[in-house]
């Protein structure tokens, strides 16, 4: 199971790869637009330059910002050829069009994350396309009163009984709970906020008991 993080944020993700926490960095365009406004290529290169200047080269996920099949595509080009990262993959919401577009750059050997998905069944038709990943927006679904981790469970069950290539990417987590389940329901990869990543280490008694432990031996020493 691994751990992407679900950020734009450059001290953010330096943050993640210090303590080698990043297998992977997931964007969408309303991350993006959290950050200071700017030339979006350039803000990108910035992220790939970390990620070759702490030599991890993992997936790193740009969505498109069109609904247009051949928009689709022109982003997708450019987004390969300004940035030129061998682990460049392409998101593309699910949709009916959407799906010619994904097949179309995976023919051409371009990797593609299939996002937006709620369902089970939009996700077995994103790997039936050939997607590299295949996101399922694990909060969204739960906010129309789905169970999420259903969901994710019987997807993953289906991709692996059919021995598909495509990996489960969990996002839209709104609680370390979430990431928690996503991983227990079978996810290959939860992406994560980075607010979460501190919250995930941290519990009382852990500090209790280094607290403890520290305050002993400093009495021993004495
Ligand atoms: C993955 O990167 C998704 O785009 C992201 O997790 C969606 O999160 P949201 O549902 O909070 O917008």
């Amino acid at each position: 199971m691994k751990l992407f993080i679900d950020s734009a944020n450059l001290n953010d993700i330096e943050l993640s790869l210090k303590r080698g926490l990043v297998k992977g960095v997931t964007t969408n365009p309303s991350i993006l637009a959290k950050e200071p406004k700017g030339d979006f290529i350039l803000h990108m290169k910035k992220i790939v330059g970390l990620l070759r200047e702490y030599n991890t080269l993992v997936p790193l996920s740009i969505e498109v910002f069109s609904t247009k099949k051949e928009e689709m595509v022109r982003q997708a080009e450019t987004f390969l050829k300004e940035l030129n990262y061998e682990k460049l993959n392409i998101k593309i919401p699910i949709g009916w069009d959407e799906l010619e577009v994904i097949h179309s750059l995976r023919r051409r050997g371009i990797e593609v994350n299939c996002t937006c998905c709620m369902s089970y069944n939009q996700a077995m038709m994103a790997a039936n396309a050939g997607a590299n990943f295949v996101s399922l927006f694990y909060g969204r679904i739960r906010d129309v009163g789905y169970n999420a981790y259903q969901v994710v469970e019987e997807t993953a069950k289906t991709l692996k009984t059919a021995g598909s290539p495509s990996e489960i990417i969990v996002g839209s987590i709104r609680h370390i709970h979430d990431i928690n389940d996503a991983m227990k329901a079978g996810a290959h990869i939860v992406t994560v906020p980075p607010q979460f990543f501190p919250q995930m280490v941290k519990h009382p008694k852990t500090d209790e008991a280094v607290k403890q432990f520290v305050t002993d031996f400093e009495n021993w020493m004495k």
